[in-house]
Parts: C-alpha cells; structure tokens; sequence
C-alpha cells in the first residue's frame, strides 16, 4: 500500500510544454464522444484509418449460406486477419471465441427471410445486449428506394438515437434491392441520407463510374461491400479502386469465405486497405503465384 514516507514533490509538471492534444482524425469522427471514438478505433486502424471486416452476418436472412455452414471451421482460422468481424448475437455467442479480441459489429437489424419482401425489416437487437457483448457497433440495413424504405430508415434512427446513450457506432448498410441499379446517383442518395440522419459509418457498393463521388459526399466513413463471389484478382482490383477512390475499408463476406483460399484471400484484401498493395502483387504474394497461372 501506498504510504507517505518516500512521497516527494513531483519535477515533472513541464510547465513549458503545452498540452498535446491528439484529434481523432477519422473521417466526420472528430466531434464524437470518447467512448464512440474508441469503438471507432478498435474497427478502423488507427495507423491507417481503414478497416478489413469480415462479413459474416449473411445467415440472418439466408440461413447458412455457401461458406458459412460451419462457422466453427471456416471462420473463426481467420479471425486474425480481420480488424472486425461482421455478425450476428447467435453466431457470436455460440461460436465466436471471446478471447479471439476481434472487434464485433453486431447485425442489429432483422425479419424477413430469402423467402418474403427482404426491406420489411425491424430493429432485432436491443443496444443493452449490445454493450453486454462488448460490440465495436451495430449494423442495421436501409432500404432507400424499397417497399418498407421509411420503416428501414425509422430504424436506423432509432439506432444511432440509442447508439449516443451508449456511445456504440452505428453502421448503416445500403441495401439495393433486385430492381434498383447501383450506379453513382443511387449510391450518393442513399449513403448521404443514412449519413444525414446520424450513421456514424456507411456501407455500399463499389461502382465502376464515379465511385469517388459517392464516397466524397458522405461525410463519414464509406466501408465497400463485396458481393456477388468474383474471380480473387477481380474483387482485389475492385477492393484497391474504392480505396483508392476514397473508402474507408471493406466490408466483404463472399469475396473471402468463398474464396478457393479465404486465409489468403483476407490477407491479400489487408495488403490491398492498409498497405495500397497493388491487386496483382497482392494476389502474388499471399497465393503464390500469378493470377490465372497454374
Ligand atoms: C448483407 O445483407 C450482409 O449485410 C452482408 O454482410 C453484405 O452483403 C456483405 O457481404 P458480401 O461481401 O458477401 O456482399
């Protein structure tokens, strides 16, 4: 226990030196309360203000999906190589070692399944389990454009009003639906409008004509979905133009659990967000040989 015998007068107070003040420097973030922020910075690296998540949260509506039957086998080798992994309350509790550290962003959004109209959906988590669960952020999609767009929107809100009690980010993913196109004007619309009304990170899809005016006009960070599964090289090339473009990271699930190597998929994605490795380097480099080659 401490005692009084060997306290001394401090000689360390540098009253020269001024307070160092050191700003979160992450896209829109600087104005958040410290417990939003260091959420944030568990998520997105601070060296680099990029984050890799791993989406693996697809069971919500579609069961267990090409990739995600054992989450056991097929996800948790790869927790180290995510800066956050993308998921469900279920699939965390049941599944997801809690030693692993990696951050969680819990799907907080839910309803319908594959078999009915999929923007019909409700807030399926409470932000209480939430904090229990030690979640990095929430995800809830939004359906600007779809059936039940105000009730999606009405969701989010509800969301980031409850995220500022408990200082939990909320990201905001963009769903397109079957009919919409994901071309610049739709994307602009609707990660501005999920930004507008408090999301503290945006998730959309790349698009191949003026991507960099989707990410430019919100003003917070822009996380690339992946998709459809492609050829590893062509999501690498897809991943390196929207960072280059301005995103913040990715958010890929398909691209990387379905991938013919995921470890090596994740690590060719993590060269690609914080080291702008060039996509045909980083395909070199983690899968040992050139793309297309045998
Ligand atoms: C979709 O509703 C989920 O939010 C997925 O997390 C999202 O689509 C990203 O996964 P993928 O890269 O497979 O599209």
């Amino acid at each position: 226990m401490a005692d009084n015998d060997s306290r001394t007068e401090g000689a360390r107070f540098s009253p020269s030196v001024a307070a160092r003040p050191q700003p979160y420097t992450l896209k829109g973030s600087a104005g958040l309360d410290w417990g939003m922020q260091s959420r944030l910075a568990r998520v997105f690296r601070p060296a680099t203000n990029r984050t890799v998540m791993l989406a693996i949260d697809h069971g919500y509506f579609q069961g267990p999906t090409t990739g995600l039957e054992r989450v056991d086998l097929s996800i948790v080798p790869l927790l180290g190589h995510a800066d956050a992994l993308m998921t469900t309350r279920g699939i965390v509790r049941s599944t997801i070692p809690p030693a692993s550290g990696t951050p969680i962003v819990l799907r907080a959004s839910g309803g319908p399944s594959i078999l009915r109209e999929l923007s019909d959906e409700r807030i399926a988590v409470a932000m209480e389990d939430a904090a229990r669960l030690n979640a990095a952020a929430v995800a809830v999609q939004v359906f600007v454009g779809g059936e039940f767009e105000t009730q999606s929107v009405h969701n989010m809100t509800r969301l980031v009003d409850e995220s500022q009690r408990y200082g939990i980010p909320v990201l905001a993913v963009t769903a397109v639906g079957k009919e919409l196109t994901r071309d610049a004007r739709y994307l602009r619309l609707a990660t501005r409008i999920c930004a507008e009304l408090g999301a503290h990170v945006v998730k959309t899809y790349y698009c191949a004509e003026d991507f960099d005016t989707v990410a430019a006009a919100c003003p917070v960070p822009l996380v690339m979905a992946g998709g459809k599964k492609l050829p590893e090289l062509d999501a690498l090339t897809m991943a390196y133009r929207a960072i280059e473009e301005g995103a913040a990271g990715v958010d890929m699930g398909r691209n990387i659990f379905q991938s013919e190597n995921p470890a090596a998929m994740i690590r060719a994605i993590g060269a690609v967000v914080h080291e702008s490795a060039k996509p045909q380097a980083a395909y070199d480099r983690f899968f040992g040989r050139p793309a297309g080659g045998t």
